[in-house]
């Protein structure tokens, strides 16, 4: 008798998260940074995306200014983002960088092909685990771009100043895009994060956000080595190992990946 042969078909997906919020100020930069961290130290090869014109996130590993090739290009000249990434210390990081010239290319709105760009150019990419997108604090083509090529969406919210109007805003956004572009775009929840006073969160903000949005049972709080592990350009897991945001991030982190790869 012929020996059965089973065929492992291994199809590798890429799952790209996009953390989204159109107000300023909210925890997207932190969170993307330290969920690309805490991804790449978890042997996921994972990629940093920054698509937003203030380079907060690229600061954290270049100067913008000295960068020749960054997502400015891949928007507006369709350079290969390939030639755009750069590799970080970290292992199993890299990042596509982003600096202010990219502002430049945000009247290319009006172009029918400008939604897909940012799909387009990460389909070519089939070597990462993750891929990250830090997007700006409007529901700009950038974020429309990052809504368009993602897998998944996590909302952070800044829990003593989250607003209703942005919510509903953001929610139309996506369940537009879901409609009529990317009907497989999940939200994977909100993170409520810089929480002060924990009281506040289950009082006020946790009602009203999960209207929206599934919210994460894992918080973020308040903390100063947030601030300190940006100027140190560093992870909070890196800066502060035994902080509580550095424990509060890697929980977030665990929650995600059960949901992601549940
Ligand atoms: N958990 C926290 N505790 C204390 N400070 C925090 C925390 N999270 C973020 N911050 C600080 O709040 C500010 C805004 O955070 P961040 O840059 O991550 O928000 P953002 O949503 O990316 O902002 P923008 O909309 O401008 O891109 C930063 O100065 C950051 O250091
Ligand atoms: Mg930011």
């Amino acid at each position: 008798m012929l020996p059965y042969y089973y065929v492992a078909l291994i199809v590798k997906t890429t799952r790209i998260i996009a953390i989204t919020n159109q107000k300023g100020g909210e925890g997207k930069t932190t969170t993307a940074i330290n969920l690309a961290f805490g991804l790449a130290k978890r042997d996921k090869r994972t990629l940093l995306v920054d698509m937003d014109p203030q380079a907060n996130t690229t600061g954290l590993f270049a100067n913008p200014d000295n960068l020749e090739k960054t997502m400015y290009n891949v928007f507006s000249q369709s350079t290969p983002i390939q030639e755009a990434i750069i590799e970080t210390d970290e292992k199993n990081l890299w990042v596509a960088p982003s600096k202010i010239t990219l502002a430049e290319v945000e009247s290319m709105g009006q172009n029918v092909d400008a939604p897909y760009i940012l799909r387009d150019a990460l389909h070519a990419l089939k070597d990462f685990d993750y891929i990250i997108i830090d997007c700006p604090p409007s529901l700009s083509i950038f974020t429309i771009n990052a809504l368009v090529a993602a897998t998944h969406v996590v909302v952070p919210a800044q829990a003593e100043k989250f607003s209703i109007d942005g919510m509903t805003g953001l929610q139309t956004t996506i369940n537009s895009i879901k409609r009529r572009i990317n009907p497989d775009l999940e939200v994977a929840g909100a993170l409520v994060t810089q929480i002060k006073a924990k009281t506040v969160l289950t009082k006020t903000i946790l009602p009203v956000v999960s209207q929206f949005f599934r919210v994460f049972d894992s918080t973020v709080s308040a903390g100063v080595a947030i601030g300190e592990s940006h100027l140190a350009r560093k992870s909070i897991f890196d800066y502060a190992p035994d902080s509580k945001q550095s424990k509060e991030y890697s929980d977030f982190l665990e929650e995600l990946l059960r949901e992601l790869e549940a």
